[in-house]
């Protein structure tokens, strides 16, 4: 008769000095493989009210504006250490308040995709591959350059967060909306102003 599994546990159980709770129950087991429980772009129902189609569309949009969020929270991490020059205190500090808020954002941004059952890019290397933000150089640049990189992305992002809130609008899931304007749109609109006004060209000690 073939061992069953409940033998072979059993048998586990009860072997070296006899009794549960040894040594060996205790082990934590590392290495472990299995197939995925979910495909990346796939929804599963979640009872929230919404049409699986509906959920399908506000997560394959979120994560598209998670990636450049992430992205963006990186790029202002980037800055906040290669920064340089005479405005070099401000902008580290400034840049580090950004990264936060949009580190902020991204775990909105996951966690709203993941409530209608979707799946949330997390990884690097997924990351990059689906961002619409120019990869910056792996070197340093000036500070015109660093801002002229972030006001980029906070605009690719506000224009992406209107046609996010839009078709969610359209599709009656509010909570997307609410979450593409309140949220992400708001703080990109105001974080893009503090950092515009850092390359308007005034005379830094005698007016013009
Ligand atoms: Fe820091």
């Amino acid at each position: 008769m073939p061992r069953t599994r409940s033998h072979a546990m059993s048998s586990r159980h009860h072997s070296g000095n006899g009794r549960r709770g040894d040594s060996k129950s205790a082990q934590p087991l590392t290495g472990q493989h299995a197939r995925q429980m979910q495909r990346f772009g796939t929804v599963v129902r979640m009872p929230i009210g919404l049409e699986p189609k509906v959920c399908e569309q506000s997560c394959r949009q979120l994560n598209v504006l998670l990636a450049d969020t992430i992205t963006l929270r990186d790029m202002y991490k980037k800055h906040h250490w290669q920064v340089s020059g005479h405005t070099f205190y401000q902008l580290h500090l400034l840049f580090d308040k950004h990264a936060e808020e949009q580190n902020e954002l991204v775990d909105q941004i996951a966690e709203r995709i993941q409530l209608l059952g979707g799946i949330a890019v997390a990884m690097a290397a997924d990351v990059a591959e689906m961002t619409r933000i120019e990869r910056p150089p792996i070197g340093r640049e000036e500070v015109p350059v660093q801002i002229s990189r972030l006001l980029a992305a906070h605009e690719l992002i506000c224009k992406s967060c209107r046609e996010v809130a839009a078709q969610a609008d359209e599709a009656g899931d509010d909570g997307t909306n609410d979450l593409a304007i309140s949220d992400v749109l708001r703080t990109n609109e105001l974080q893009a102003w503090f950092v515009a006004e850092h390359v308007v060209d005034t005379p830094l000690v005698k007016a013009k």
